[in-house]
């Protein structure tokens, strides 16, 4: 990083990009961002024929260029996951939630899901293939993958994994019993793909109708947004669950405030978020 680059964006840009992102996305990034700014945005910049950052943020003031707009927040969102992420959570589902959602509704009424926050989709499907293996297919549930970015959720939908990605928390047995090759990468055979839905959708909306799910996925997201922004979440989250249904979060990110709406519980090594 030369500080050449990190000077590049000057103050009111970088000011403007701060408001920008919140305003989009609720993403806080604080003063000291400067290289990711910039790192993050100069393709951007070059992949609409302009030479800098400062000179994107002349375009985004104009407010002409919808599509500047969604790729500058899209940028500035970080994507990272991978397949059963924090697999105490996958043993909780499989080994707790399962167990007494199929005592409570044997026959009728799908068991619903949702990875909020989905980003490439390892979340989503790697509960779908927990489910296949605890023989449970589509007919049975439902799954709802959303995410802000609509360029995650094209990869998603695509089910195309590299290898690297499928090195990540995924067992050979797994990736061998429901993957295929294709060219280098994997693909995700049908029968978990259509398990999964993907749409996109700003946490800060509410989905309340799209409810009641047994399970919401929330996890490591809620560490890009303030206080107010997480409570406000956190209570809509509340909304589209079932009574007693569960509210995962990344291990980072502890629901302080929320005791109204969740009952804290651990579930082996991992702690549940249960709906009051
Ligand atoms: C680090 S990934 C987490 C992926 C997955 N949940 C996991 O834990 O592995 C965070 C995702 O949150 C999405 N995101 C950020 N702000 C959002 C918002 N306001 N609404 C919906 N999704 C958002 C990003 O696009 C990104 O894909």
């Amino acid at each position: 990083m030369s500080s050449g680059s990190m000077a590049s964006i000057d103050g009111g840009n970088y000011r403007f990009l701060q408001e920008y992102v919140y305003s989009r996305a609720g993403i806080v990034l604080d003063s000291n961002k400067h290289y990711l700014f910039e790192s993050r945005l100069s393709p951007v910049a070059r992949q609409f024929g302009l030479e800098t950052v400062n000179e994107l943020c002349v375009l985004l003031r104009e407010g002409r260029e919808v599509e500047v707009g969604r790729h500058v927040v899209e940028a500035m969102t970080t994507n990272e996951t991978y397949f059963f992420r924090e697999p105490g959570h996958y043993d909780a589902i499989r080994t707790k939630l399962l167990p007494r959602l199929r005592k409570e509704r044997p026959s009728a009424g799908r068991l619903r899901f949702w990875s909020a926050a989905a980003s490439t989709g390892q979340e989503a499907y790697s509960l779908a293939m927990l489910l296949r293996e605890e023989g449970l297919g589509e007919g049975e549930t439902q799954i709802l993958g959303t995410d802000l970015s609509t360029q995650v959720l094209e990869r998603a939908r695509s089910g195309r994994y590299q290898q690297i990605e499928v090195n990540r928390g995924l067992p050979a047995s797994l990736l061998v019993k429901y993957f295929s090759r294709l060219g280098v990468d994997w693909q995700l055979n049908g029968e978990v793909r259509r398990m999964v839905q993907f749409e996109s959708a700003d946490l800060r909306q509410s989905m309340r109708l799209r409810g009641p799910f047994d399970l919401v996925f929330c996890r490591n997201v809620m560490i890009y947004f303030d206080a107010e922004t997480k409570k406000k979440i956190l209570r809509e989250l509340h909304g589209t669950l079932a009574r007693g249904g569960w509210l995962l979060l990344g291990g980072a990110e502890p629901a302080f405030g929320a005791e109204e709406w969740f009952e804290r519980e651990m579930v082996g090594n991992v702690t549940v978020y249960v709906a009051r």
